[in-house]
C-alpha cells in the first residue's frame, strides 16, 4: 500500500491516515494489532459508523507495526 497524501480512511468519521498514525504514536511501544485498533478507535472514533473501514484500518496498523509504513 502506498500513500501519497493524507487520504481519509474512515469516511463515516472523517478519520485520515495521519489521524490514525498520530493515535498510534501516542504509544511508545505498540502491543497487538487488536489493542492498537481499540486505542485508535477510542481516540479517533474511526470504524464506529458503517464499519466498512475496519479491515483497512487493521491493515494499516499492522503495516505500521511491522515498520512498512511510518
Ligand atoms: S467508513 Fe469507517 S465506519 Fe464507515
Amino acid at each position: 500500500m502506498e500513500y501519497k497524501e493524507n487520504p481519509i480512511i474512515c469516511n463515516c468519521m472523517q478519520v485520515s491516515l495521519v489521524d490514525i498514525e498520530t493515535a498510534l504514536h501516542e504509544h511508545e511501544k505498540l502491543s497487538s494489532v487488536e489493542e492498537e485498533f481499540q486505542h485508535v478507535q477510542e481516540r479517533t472514533h474511526c470504524s464506529t459508523g458503517c464499519g466498512g473501514c475496519h479491515d483497512k484500518i487493521m491493515d494499516i496498523i499492522s503495516q505500521m507495526m511491522s515498520g512498512h509504513l511510518s
